[in-house]
């Protein structure tokens, strides 16, 4: 059905840009000095739309950028996508540049159906409220404020477990790991724990994912429009959550530390004041949704690599072997517990690098730039990819090869492995994921090997990377000691 929608857009967008995109181009090339990057805009009306997504539904989305540049050039290259300029920089040096020019060249910019799902904080507040509001995101989630939480993602998985997994044969493992993220970030954000409230959220917030990459066509029954309904019902249920908190705070029978809303809640900006609460709505909102689909592809992918290299999933196994003995029985894990995982999370490290759940980010050029002596012009919609560094043989030897051991001592060079982005832009949620991914490879190992019941099951990236079956598996539980 959406690539019904796909080719009716692709139509109508042709129509519209048609002229714009010529008039852009000829005034391009007349008045700027510098050339434009070597590139092709595609075909005039589709541009390389096609081509961009269909390098992801067949499994290799890495193919659309390598091929740009062994053809045109390593460092930058333009092309097209849904009827916008579009130039990718590649490799580190072009990292590095759009992650420290965010709001000096570039800011920001999404495809129009997430625009359409979240018209932003700007409705709520003036656009000086909402980039405060972004400054302090990373204070609720950096590790001081989420080591308290270590016992509580363990309870939640634990549960998970022995609800999903436990007493089964086999596994379908995408859903699975969609089911854990979520049910924690309910518990963590919002202290939602009872299974029947979290289900009746993560219906229409399936919902509101699926739609929110789709085609932009807004109109009744379009996934577009089913994600904007969906957005709103959990918006509104999410005020009266936030409603319900502050007398509960108020009245004591809530405290300051159980979860990110009532941190922030109690929260102030410079000035003292507190946040408003339509913004807070939309933070929590924004939360969810980066750390839904993420961090779930991030596990599945986990399982799937750990099934493939028997070495690397005993290496894994040893390591959370070790910590689970020294524990009394019943006894959750804890900060130190993480710090003993470097072995695990440098295999979840190197399944990021192969498979990373954002293929890369869309900004747009606030004024005109010259980039390695090529004009990039103001409005221009310019892209990040993680592919162009992460399975470049210059930064990562033999790039195919799963080898964990390259995130030992330093690490990767600086802005060569971005699963995370960078800048001030990177992704807030990102020691909350390394959390919840180094519990959840806890509570799996210890509990089962598995094999893939499906040895050559497809990859589709759309947009992010999912086995096409959803990886089902067959489970073989530890012997019990
Ligand atoms: C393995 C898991 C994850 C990966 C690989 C990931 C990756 C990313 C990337 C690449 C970006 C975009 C950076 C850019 O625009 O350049 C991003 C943004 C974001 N992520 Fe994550 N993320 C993950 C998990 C999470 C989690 C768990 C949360 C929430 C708890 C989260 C919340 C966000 C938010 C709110 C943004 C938007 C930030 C902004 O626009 O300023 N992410 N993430």
């Amino acid at each position: 059905m959406d690539h019904f929608y796909l080719s009716l857009l692709l139509a109508f967008v042709s129509l519209v840009t048609l002229t714009t995109f010529l008039v852009f181009y000829r005034h391009v090339s007349r008045y700027s000095g510098s050339a434009l990057p070597p590139g092709r805009p595609g075909l005039p009306f589709l541009g390389e739309t096609l081509e961009f997504l269909r390098s992801g539904w067949n499994g290799h989305p890495e193919k659309f950028i390598f091929d740009r540049i062994h053809r045109y050039s390593a460092d930058i290259f333009k092309t097209s996508i849904l009827a916008e300029p579009v130039a990718v920089f590649c490799g580190a040096a072009g990292n590095k540049f759009l992650f420290s020019n965010e709001n000096k060249l570039v800011t920001a910019w999404w495809p129009e159906s997430i625009n359409k799902v979240f018209p932003s904080s700007l409705q709520t507040s003036s656009k000086e409220e909402a980039k405060k509001m972004r400054k302090m995101l990373p204070q609720f989630m950096k590790p001081e404020a989420l080591q308290r939480y270590i016992g509580i993602m363990d309870h939640i998985a634990r549960w998970h477990f022995s609800m999903g997994w436990e007493g089964k044969d086999e596994v379908i493992v995408f859903p699975l790991a969609k089911r854990y993220t979520f049910w924690l970030a309910c518990r963590l954000f919002m202290s939602i724990e009872d299974p029947d409230h979290v289900a009746r959220f993560a219906d229409p917030f399936n919902v509101l994912a699926s739609g929110m990459f789709s085609v932009p066509i807004d109109l009744p029954g379009t996934p577009l429009n089913k994600a904007k309904h969906a957005a709103n019902f959990i918006r509104k249920e999410l005020r009266a959550i936030i409603k319900q908190r502050k007398i509960d705070l108020a009245e004591g029978k809530a405290t300051a530390t159980q979860d990110i809303l009532s941190h922030m809640l109690l929260a102030t900006d410079d000035e003292g004041k507190h946040l408003n609460e339509l913004d807070i709505a939309d933070k929590i909102l924004g939360l969810l949704v980066g750390g839904h689909d993420t961090a779930s592809a991030a596990c599945t992918f986990i399982v799937k690599y750990l099934a493939e290299l028997p070495e690397v999933y005993e290496g894994v196994y040893k390591e959370q072997m070790e910590i689970a003995k020294e524990k009394a029985p019943g006894e959750l894990l804890n900060w130190d517990d993480i710090q003993k995982m470097r072995y695990s999370w440098n295999v979840a490290c190197e399944v990021m690098r192969l498979a990373p759940p954002l293929q890369g980010a869309f900004r747009e050029a606030l004024n005109g730039f010259i980039f390695n002596g090529f004009s990039i012009p103001k409005g221009w919609k310019l892209y990040w990819s993680a592919h162009s560094t992460h399975r470049n043989p210059e930064y990562f030897p033999e790039p195919e090869k799963f080898d964990p051991s390259r995130f030992d001592g330093n690490g990767p060079a600086p802005y060569t492995y971005v699963p995370f982005g960078g800048g001030p832009r990177m992704c807030p949620g990102k020691e909350y994921a390394r959390l919840e991914i180094l519990v959840f490879m806890h509570n799996l190992v210890t509990r089962f090997k598995w094999e893939k019941m499906l040895p050559e099951e497809k990859i589709v990236v759309d947009p992010m990377p999912i086995p096409e079956k959803g990886l089902p598996v067959r489970l073989h539980p530890h012997a019990k000691a």
